[in-house]
């Protein structure tokens, strides 16, 4: 498969079937958040998986929607502020940026092992935090919940035209 077909396979899922993600597969996705790119290789993230009935629930009241609790397991995606590259010249937190990369490499690599996945980030962060007793400097970020698709994929959201997003400087 072409990285482009990749792309274009990658579609956000919202109903999961009851199958377990197998081992292998979830450290496949989670390899390829590790090796991501980041500002300065700070590397400024920690992935907790949520694969127990308790963790489940928690994220469940963090973000409570029927869908979502169809997943069998979320990766939560937190940026880790005390880590992350500040710019010089005007303090720019780079954190969320590195952050979003590596989701968005399991959110591919899921694709690529048949597993669908879905960025939430419309959770309450404040809640996620207290509940999981998360230190100050580690910032929620994201939920992935990851599973195998149920039934037919939902449509891919329509993009923009090339000309609506590009041009020349
Ligand atoms: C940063 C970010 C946050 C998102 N948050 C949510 C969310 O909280 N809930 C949800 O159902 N979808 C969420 N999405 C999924 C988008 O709605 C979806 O990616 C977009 O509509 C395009 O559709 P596609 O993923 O199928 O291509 C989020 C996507 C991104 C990139």
């Amino acid at each position: 498969m072409s990285f482009l077909e990749l792309v274009k396979q990658r579609s956000s899922v919202r109903a999961f079937s009851g199958r377990a993600v197998e081992p292998e597969k979830l450290e496949y996705v989670l390899e390829c958040a590790r090796l991501a790119p980041s500002a300065v290789n700070y590397q400024p993230w920690r992935f907790f998986v949520a694969s127990a009935a308790e963790a489940r629930q928690v994220l469940q009241r963090c973000y409570n929607r029927e869908w979502f609790t169809s997943a069998p397991l979320y990766i939560l995606a937190c940026g880790d502020a005390s880590q992350s590259w500040k710019r010089g010249n005007d303090g720019k937190d780079h954190m969320d940026i590195d952050v979003a990369i590596a989701v968005e490499h399991i959110c591919l690599a899921a694709a690529e092992q048949g597993l669908g996945t879905c960025w939430v980030c419309n959770f309450d962060a404040a809640l996620c935090q207290q509940e999981l007793k998360l230190p100050e400097n580690l910032i929620p970020v994201a939920i992935i919940p990851l599973g195998y698709p149920a039934g037919t994929a939902e449509k891919k959201g329509s993009r923009k035209s090339m000309v609506d997003i590009v041009e020349q400087l």
